[in-house]
């Protein structure tokens, strides 16, 4: 790799990577005098890895004024939020949220359109009142990521570096508040460089890896997270996990989700006997917001001793099933599941990381020039509950932001020409890899059998005295070998896992997807505030 300074390092291409890279190289052919800027855009995995690139449902935005308003989504959407929304980054968000999708349909993403009509098909998701969720099928994620690498092609001073993995941030050394680069480890040969830029962007998306039954890929270990905390970074609200509440179960499906937009059309969720039940826990039944959904299902099959409830979409026709699901139509065929016949049977997984990198309306975070667009940001959009298809018009709304912040700022900084290099002289290979394996695996069980969809104080408890543990015995390891990507991941996820019970254990309440048996109820007098984390040495 050329680690000559870049202007702009971005971690991560999923969709706010991408757009953030895209927007800023299309900034600068508005300005024709200025030197295009030089973009690193770095993917631990091939370049299409990440959440986005499996994105079913679509993406929330008012695209139809007649029957729908902004006011009516900013409503649904502190209504999921459930108090904790901040207004400011919901009206924000939800007001750009046509241009956002204007944007991604002139950068080349193509969207479904209505039967022999030119307008768009919008389907429904839990929590809205209206149909506004614009969308490709049943496979959002990858026309949206297929359309915005295929513009990459254009900006020759974009360059994509895949397989590279960030460890850590790296640090001004006269004032520790200032962001001038990163170290990265190649993850073909293990070795580490360090690359300088003016400006670092993580865009590295959610922490769900950190649960063992999760709707993401492999990516989602909150390394923006903790690298962002390691930094100085604070970090807000981490007790607030989404659980989606329907993916597929079946032992040779490995997270694979069924999107909110079947109950959007009215599929049924009903116990293994074909009991419907959603409408003994609220009056949206299968539409109810999605912690409401999940929390209904995990009380059933507690309840009935079922690994499983159905979801049952038959009562449309199989021509309609077929042409809205493709995708899902033909993953559930594949292990036997006619969808247009027969019920499909789900479970809860994680989904969706609600808390993050503080950051303010242009994605700036605690740290000089360093920015978090994303999954990994803490916005103040979602509140404790984030609304289905909202995730995706963030990351376009605050990349395309962002862009804008840091284009004005680009000619204010040089490059730090001399970065402290990576220091490996006091380690060794290791030859118990296992150790690392075996971390993994406890972490992310604990994390689902004592911090999941239902909490205890108890139970907390018994998952800080693991995480303290294994902190220990990753932080050895990780001082004694040379590093690897497994472990790195790891590391972070350890760290993840301990903000998030740390946070769930300062909120003695219940709300949004914050549910503890200790404090059933929601106390607005003591906890209608973010839970916000302090890096120790900043308190
Ligand atoms: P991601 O798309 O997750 O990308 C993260 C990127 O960071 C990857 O390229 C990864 O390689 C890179 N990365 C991470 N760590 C490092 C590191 N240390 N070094 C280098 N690179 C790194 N939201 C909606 O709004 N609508 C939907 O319909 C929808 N459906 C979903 C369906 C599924 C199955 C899932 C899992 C999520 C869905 N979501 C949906 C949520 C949404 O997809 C994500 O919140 C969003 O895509 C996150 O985008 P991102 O760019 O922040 O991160
Ligand atoms: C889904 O399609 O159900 C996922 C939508 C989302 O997570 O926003």
């Amino acid at each position: 790799m050329d680690t000559q300074c870049f202007d702009v390092i971005i971690v991560g291409t999923g969709a706010a990577g991408l757009t953030i890279a895209l927007a800023l190289a299309e900034q600068t052919e508005h300005h024709p005098d200025t030197r295009p800027p030089k973009i690193a855009l770095i993917s631990k995995g091939n370049i299409a890895n990440g959440s986005t690139l499996y994105a079913q449902g679509g993406i929330a935005a008012v695209m139809d004024e007649t029957n729908d308003s902004i006011q009516s989504h900013i409503e649904d959407t502190l209504n999921a939020g459930a108090g904790l929304c901040h207004p400011d980054a919901v009206h924000y968000t939800i007001e750009h949220g046509r241009q956002a999708i204007e944007w991604l349909i002139k950068q080349g993403v193509t969207f479904s359109r209505e039967e022999n009509r030119e307008d768009y098909h919008l389907t429904r998701e839990g929590g809205h009142s209206q149909r506004r969720v614009i969308h490709a099928a049943d496979a959002t994620g990858k026309a949206l990521s297929r359309g915005l690498i295929d513009r990459l092609e254009e900006h020759k001073n974009i360059k994509v570096f895949d397989h590279y993995l960030a460890v850590d941030l790296i640090m001004s050394p006269d004032n520790k508040k200032q962001c001038i680069g990163l170290y990265l480890l190649d993850t073909r040969n293990n070795q580490v460089m360090d690359v300088p830029a003016k400006y670092t962007v993580l865009a590295t998306g959610g922490a769900s890896k950190v649960y063992l039954y999760t709707s993401n890929p492999d990516t989602s270990t909150g390394d923006g997270i903790a690298m962002a905390w390691r930094a100085g970074c604070r970090v807000a609200n981490m007790e607030f996990n989404q659980f989606h509440p329907t993916c597929l179960y079946h032992p040779k499906a490995k997270s694979f989700l069924i999107t909110e937009a079947l109950r959007g059309e009215g599929a049924k969720l009903k116990l293994p006997d074909g009991t419907p039940f959603m409408h003994k826990f609220d009056s949206r039944e299968e539409l109810a917001p999605r912690d409401i959904v999940a929390r209904a299902i995990d009380y059933e099959m507690k309840r009935t001793g079922s690994d499983y409830v159905h979801l049952d979409i038959t009562h449309k026709s199989a021509d309609f099933i077929k042409e809205h699901f493709p995708t899902i139509y033909e993953r559930c065929l594949s292990y036997g599941i006619d969808i247009t016949r027969e019920p499909i049977p789900v479970v809860p997984a994680a989904h969706y990381t609600c808390g993050g990198i503080m950051t303010d309306l242009n994605g700036q975070t605690d740290i000089d020039n360093l920015f978090a667009i994303g999954e990994t940001a803490f916005t103040g959009l979602h509140g404790a509950n984030r609304m289905a298809s909202n995730s995706l018009l963030e990351c376009i709304v605050f990349g395309k932001a962002a862009a804008k912040v840091i284009k004005e700022g680009l000619s204010r900084y040089e490059c730090e020409p001399m970065l402290p290099p990576w220091d490996d002289s006091r380690v060794t290979g290791s030859e118990e890899e296992v150790v690392i394996t075996h971390n993994w695996d406890e972490l992310r069980r604990f994390m689902w059998n004592y911090v999941g969809i239902v909490r205890k104080n108890k139970r907390l408890l018994l998952a800080r005295q693991r995480v303290n543990l294994l902190k220990r015995e990753v932080d050895d390891y990780y001082r004694q070998y040379l590093i690897n990507g497994d472990l790195i991941e790891l590391r972070n996820l350890v760290t993840v896992a301990e903000l998030i019970i740390n946070s769930a254990m300062q909120r003695k309440e219940s709300r949004g997807l914050h549910y503890t048996l200790d404090y059933p109820y929601t106390d607005d007098k003591n906890f209608l505030k973010d839970t916000v984390l302090v890096p120790p040495e900043k308190l």
